[in-house]
């Protein structure tokens, strides 16, 4: 277990599944308390937290509006009276080529991407700050580094997340908050596994095989590749590390 957990709240976005509800049920083992932001019911979640004998909750949250996120931070302090652990990690990942994005399109994502990065942080910095104690760990993705076509508004909004990790932990380091970005690779998660596979590829498990070819570790990312990441990112012993994206992605081959 790392060092730090034992009594903390975690506020978890996107975690009523996918890699979010990964993040939740590892933090639970590890002796946090867990709070899942999310627009679908996480009652599936909830329950495994539960089962670790940690306290949880689900809040139905829009993470792209500030009303939702406001009344989400209110709801936290008068169940759980702090937030010690934010992860930023609800996300859309549609793919559509830069000429079919409509500008509705792109406000819609970069809202979800990354203006709820801004919109959790400013609700939830203020009790770290008072607490002198914080860990935010924001989604970024491995394709910031590469060149994926069909992501314009993904490429952006994430490389606005680590843009966005840097400057706060720019700003708050000297208060003993940590914020950085983690990257993943392609991930097997309910919301990649639903989606089309790309026109190369038959399936999505080709495009997964394809991908994994490429890694040093040459087999496809699943959220359990992830999770003991996040729970260093958010523990006492990564406290001198902030500003930083970690590309967990098996050591894809960047090209
Ligand atoms: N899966 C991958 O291959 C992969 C790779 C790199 C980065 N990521 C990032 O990891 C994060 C999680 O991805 P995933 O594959 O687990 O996603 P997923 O689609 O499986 O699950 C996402 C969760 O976020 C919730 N959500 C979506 N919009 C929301 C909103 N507006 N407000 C609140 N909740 C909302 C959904 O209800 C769902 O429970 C995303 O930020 C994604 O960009 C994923």
């Amino acid at each position: 277990m790392a060092r730090g957990h034992a009594g903390k709240v975690a506020v978890i976005t996107g975690a009523a599944k996918g890699i979010g509800q990964a993040f939740a049920l590892r933090l639970a083992e590890d002796g946090v308390d867990i709070v899942v932001a999310d627009l679908d019911a996480a009652d599936e979640t909830v329950a495994q937290v539960k089962a670790f004998g940690r306290r949880a909750i689900g809040i139905r949250c829009d993470v792209a509006s500030e009303g939702s996120v406001k009344a989400l931070a209110g709801e936290v302090e008068q169940q759980f009276g702090r937030c010690d652990i934010l992860i930023n990690n609800a996300g859309i990942y549609p793919v559509q080529a830069f000429e079919e994005i409509s500008f509705a399109d792109w406000r819609r994502l970069m809202a979800i991407n990354l203006d709820a990065a801004f919109l959790t942080a400013s609700a939830f910095i203020p009790g770290m700050k008072r607490r002198r104690w914080g860990r935010i760990v924001n989604m970024a993705s491995s394709t910031f580094g590469l060149v994926v076509p069909g992501y314009a508004h993904y490429i952006a909004s994430k490389g606005g997340v680590i843009g966005l990790s840097r400057a706060l932990a720019s700003e708050f380091g000297k208060h003993g908050i940590t914020v950085n970005a983690v990257a993943p690779s392609l991930t097997r998660t309910p919301g990649t596994l639903s989606r089309a596979p790309r026109a190369a590829f038959a399936s999505m498990d080709d495009e997964f095989a394809a991908l994994a070819a490429r890694q040093a570790v040459p087999q496809p990312q699943t959220p359990a590749d992830l999770v003991g990441t996040i729970s260093f990112l958010t523990s006492d012993d990564s406290a001198f590390i902030t500003g930083q994206t970690l590309y967990v992605d098996g050591g894809l081959v960047r090209s």
